[in-house]
C-alpha cells in the first residue's frame, strides 16, 4: 500500500517544489486546495475542479458534524464517495470555524461545546471527537484539533490560547492512532510573537507529525505582519515535511508565502468571490459588475484556457452576473481555480527552474499594468 510521504524536489531560495504521495494520488507542491466546506466546492462538479489543475480539496469537520453529520456520511462510504471525489482530501478540524461561525461558545481544556449556526442545536468538539469525525469523513489528511484568538490581540492571550493548542495538539496525535496512509498535521499558533511561535514549533516537533501547518495567520493582522511571521515560522518547521499555510490568501499572498517556503494553501477567495462578480487575472481584480464590460466583445483574460475564457466575452459575463443567472457563479469560479492552479504550476515550474525571482518579477509587474 502506498505510505503517506513528501519529497521535495527543488529549491530556489526559501521557495520549495515537490510532491506528496498518499494511496489517493499525489500532491504537487506548492498546492493550493480549493475549498469544499459543505462536500461541494460551490458551483462546481468535481471533474471541473480536477480539470482547473487541483490535486487535492479542503472539507470541514465543523460543517459536516451539523449536515449532513458524519456517521451519516461514514454510513455512505465516506466523504470521497459521497462527494464524487476520489483525490485526496485534507479536512480542517472544526475548532477554528466554531470561533469564527458558532454561537454560544464555551471552551474549556476539554474542549468547546457550542450551538450550530444553522439550527442552534448544541453539540461539542474535543480533540479526541475531532479525530474521530475526520476518520468518520475519510480523510486523508487530518488537522490536529486547535483554536486561535483573531488578531490583534494581548501576547498573555495569545500565549494562553497556544498552549491549550498544543495539549490539544498531543490528544490529537494520541487519538489519531496509527493509520496508514493517512496523515496528521499539526497547527503551529503563537500570533506574530516570534517567541510563542518557536515555542510551538518545539512543542509540535517533539509531537511529531506527517506535516505542519502554520496556523492563526490572515486573522486580522494585514500582509506586512503575516509575512513578517512568515520571514521565520517555516524556517522553525522540519525541511522534510510539507508545511501549509491555512485560510491564505489573495494571489500575492500566495506567491509571498511560497517565496518564504510554504508548500500548501486554500481559501475560499476564488470560489467566494466568483460568486460576487469578482474575477482573479494575471492583471489583477476584476469587477465584472461593472458597466464597464457591458459592450466589451473580448475574453475576461485572453491568456486564459478556461472555459469562461475560451467561448465568453466579458459582456457576456457581465449581462449574466446582473440578470443573476446560475452560469455566473458557474463560469466566475472556474475562471479563479483556473487562474489559481495556473498560479502554482508556474511556480512550481520557476522554482524547478531556479528562475523564481524572474518569474515574481513578472508577476509583480503585470499586475502594475492593471487591467486594461
Ligand atoms: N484556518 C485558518 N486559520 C486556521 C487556524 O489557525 N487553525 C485551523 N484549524 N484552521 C484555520
Ligand atoms: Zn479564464
Amino acid at each position: 500500500m502506498t505510505r503517506f510521504s513528501f519529497a521535495l524536489h527543488a529549491t530556489d531560495g526559501a521557495a520549495r517544489t515537490g510532491a506528496i504521495t498518499t494511496p489517493r494520488g499525489d500532491i504537487r507542491t506548492p498546492a493550493f486546495m480549493p475549498v469544499g466546506t459543505a462536500a461541494t466546492v460551490k458551483a462546481m462538479l468535481p471533474e471541473s475542479v480536477r480539470a482547473t489543475g487541483a490535486d487535492i480539496l479542503l472539507g470541514n469537520t465543523y460543517h459536516l458534524m451539523l449536515r449532513p453529520g458524519a456517521e451519516r456520511v461514514a454510513r455512505l462510504g465516506g466523504l470521497h464517495r459521497f462527494m464524487n471525489w476520489e483525490r485526496p482530501i485534507l479536512t480542517d478540524s472544526g475548532g477554528f470555524q466554531v470561533m469564527s461561525l458558532a454561537e454560544l461558545r464555551k471552551l474549556t481544556e476539554k474542549g468547546v461545546t457550542f450551538r450550530s449556526h444553522i439550527d442552534g442545536s448544541k453539540h461539542e468538539l474535543t480533540p479526541e471527537r475531532s479525530m474521530e469525525i475526520q476518520r468518520l469523513l475519510g480523510s486523508d489528511i487530518v488537522m490536529a484539533f486547535d483554536e486561535c484568538p483573531s488578531l490583534p490581540a494581548e501576547d498573555a492571550r495569545v500565549a494562553e490560547s497556544m498552549r491549550l493548542s498544543m495539549r490539544w495538539a498531543e490528544r490529537s496525535r494520541e487519538a489519531f492512532g496509527d493509520r496508514p496512509g493517512h496523515a496528521l498535521f499539526g497547527i503551529q499558533q503563537g500570533g506574530v510573537t516570534r517567541e510563542l511561535r518557536e515555542e510551538s514549533a518545539e512543542a509540535l516537533k517533539a509531537i511529531g507529525f506527517e506535516g505542519y501547518a502554520i496556523g492563526g495567520l490572515a486573522v486580522g493582522e494585514g500582509q506586512e505582519a503575516m509575512f513578517g511571521v512568515l520571514d521565520y515560522a517555516p524556517g522553525m518547521l522540519p525541511v522534510d515535511r510539507p508545511r501549509y499555510l491555512m485560510g491564505v490568501g489573495k494571489p500575492d499572498d500566495i506567491v509571498g508565502a511560497v517565496k518564504r517556503g510554504v508548500d500548501m494553501m486554500d481559501c475560499v477567495l476564488p470560489s467566494r468571490s466568483g460568486r460576487t462578480g469578482q474575477a482573479w487575472t494575471r492583471r489583477g481584480q476584476v469587477n465584472l459588475k461593472n458597466a464597464r464590460h457591458a459592450d466589451d466583445p473580448r475574453p475576461l483574460d485572453e491568456e486564459c484556457g478556461c472555459p469562461a475564457c475560451r467561448g465568453y466575452s466579458r459582456a457576456y459575463l457581465h449581462h449574466v452576473f446582473r440578470a443573476g443567472e446560475m452560469i455566473s457563479g458557474m463560469l466566475l469560479t472556474w475562471h479563479n481555480l483556473h487562474y489559481y492552479q495556473d498560479l502554482m504550476a508556474g511556480m512550481r515550474e520557476a522554482i524547478s527552474a531556479g528562475r523564481f525571482a524572474e518569474w515574481e518579477a513578472g508577476f509583480h509587474a503585470l499586475r502594475r499594468e492593471g487591467d486594461i
